[in-house]
């Protein structure tokens, strides 16, 4: 049976009309770990980062592609993207923490943010060989005030519009992130001014979930032509160019992105044909995934709980998890697909709306989806694509303890994160003792 894009690579259906992903029927998963649970499958993000790494191999070979670790910043996950090869983008202490932690190469790390505190730039720096995105002229002052030779990119705002939620937008002029073309000048000659910056390169990211190729093209040209202009006035030896990240993946059937080695190819080829235009040494070229690396590699699987079929028809599913979880749908009124894990053959032939378990009446996770008639208490539905930006940005609200994580491949599941108890809680919660009984 052909299953749709949004999908794990490994997702199979069982004899006993199962879901299964990495070999591991989710049913059984769920027995041993207990749910919610985020599934992580271990073949998606290798065979996406196999994608990324082999096509720009292929088209443009002096190339380094770093994960946006905010899409799932975990030590398992950057090991898995550390043996494929790949860098890492990070943008706070913890992050950074998380990499030391398993010893990844810092002379592959890059620490970027619009308000990085000077103990994050310290600590990047002493991570000797952690590269720094200049974002705007407060990191110019810290890092000046550290004064430790240290190499950096500078972050522009190029003016790139793209079409996707205002929320995930960062490349258009009125963006909190990086340098306007009009501050350029002034921010370079600071950089001057502070002799322990090696300025490196230049960085641009326009935004997220972006299903068009033209917007990357022109990213490489502004960048490019910003590259040549600032060099030979400042005399500037600049030999890496990151384009960011942002590539879209499938969350329903009305989502058509363009493949990565398609976006790859392209990206690639404009940069070659702007260095012979340019006659520029070709510089590293940097992408900076986040989303499509471990978006679709990642489920979370929910039980049924309490239903309800209000006066106007609708059918309400409440789940065990939700807006804490996956706080996207809310945030963004982002769109997911699901599925019942144990129904996984059946037809779909009713329409619900799964509803999370959260006190916000607009703790919805999928208004209107079909799925098979006669949902039981106990019936395991699966969201898909929820790999990225889902625990990166879930919280405790409601006083609920976080879902574990598990890797699954080959029939094997690993815990990579484990699921809180109501000690976890409480740990940090304080009572002053002229409060205590
Ligand atoms: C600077 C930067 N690079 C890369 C990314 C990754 O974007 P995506 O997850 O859409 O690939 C982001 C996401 O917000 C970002 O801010």
């Amino acid at each position: 049976m052909n299953l749709p894009a949004y999908y794990p690579n490994s997702a199979k259906i069982n004899a006993q009309n199962h879901l299964e992903i990495g070999d591991y029927d989710l049913t059984e998963l769920t027995e041993r770990f207990g749910s919610p649970l985020y599934v992580l499958d271990e073949k998606t993000i290798r065979d996406i980062a196999r994608e990324y790494k082999q096509s720009l191999d292929e088209f443009y070979p002096n190339n380094l592609p770093i994960f946006a670790s905010k899409a799932l910043a975990l030590k398992a996950v950057f090991s898995i993207l550390q043996q494929e090869g790949f860098g890492l983008d990070v943008v706070s202490a913890g992050e950074l923490f998380t990499a030391e932690s398993i010893n990844f190469p810092a002379d592959k790390i890059y620490l970027h943010g619009n308000n990085k505190s000077i103990d994050e730039l310290e600590r990047a720096i002493n991570y000797s060989g952690t590269k720094i995105i200049i974002d705007n002229f407060n990191d110019i002052k810290l890092l000046g005030e550290l004064n430790k030779p240290v190499d950096c990119l500078l972050r522009l705002t190029p003016g790139v519009e793209c079409h996707t939620h205002e929320y995930i937008k960062t490349g258009h002029l009125d963006s909190k992130f990086g340098f306007d073309l009009e501050h350029l000048i002034e921010a370079i000659e600071q950089i001057k001014k502070t002799p322990n910056i090696n300025l490196i390169g230049l960085h641009a990211h326009i935004g997220s979930q972006i299903f068009e190729v033209n917007p990357y093209e022109d990213v490489a040209r502004i960048l490019l032509e910003n590259y040549v202009k600032l060099g030979e006035k400042y005399n500037l030896k600049f030999n890496e160019l990151n384009v960011g990240g942002g590539i879209g993946i499938t969350y329903t059937s009305a989502d058509d992105p363009p493949s990565i080695r398609q976006v790859m190819q392209i990206l690639s080829n404009k940069v070659k044909s702007l260095i012979n235009e340019f006659k520029l040494e070709p510089p590293k070229l940097i992408v900076e995934p986040g989303r499509s690396i471990v978006g679709r590699a990642g489920v979370t699987v929910y039980e049924v709980g309490s239903s309800k079929t209000v006066p106007k028809g609708r059918h309400y599913i409440s789940v065990n998890g939700g807006m804490a979880d996956n706080p996207r749908p809310i945030t963004y009124q982002a769109k997911y697909s699901a599925c019942v894990a144990n129904k996984a053959a059946e037809q779909n032939s009713q329409v619900y709306t799964i509803a999370g378990r959260y006190c916000e009446s607009g703790d919805i996770l999928i208004k209107d989806i079909e799925l098979p008639a006669n949902i039981q208490p106990k019936d395991l539905i699966v969201l898909f694509g929820t790999g990225a930006y889902n625990y990166s940005m879930s919280s405790n609200y409601n006083r609920v303890p976080r879902p574990a994580m598990i890797l699954v491949q080959n029939g094997e599941a690993e815990i990579i994160l484990q699921r809180e108890n109501l000690e976890d809680l409480i740990k940090h919660d304080v009572l002053p003792s002229r409060l205590a009984n």
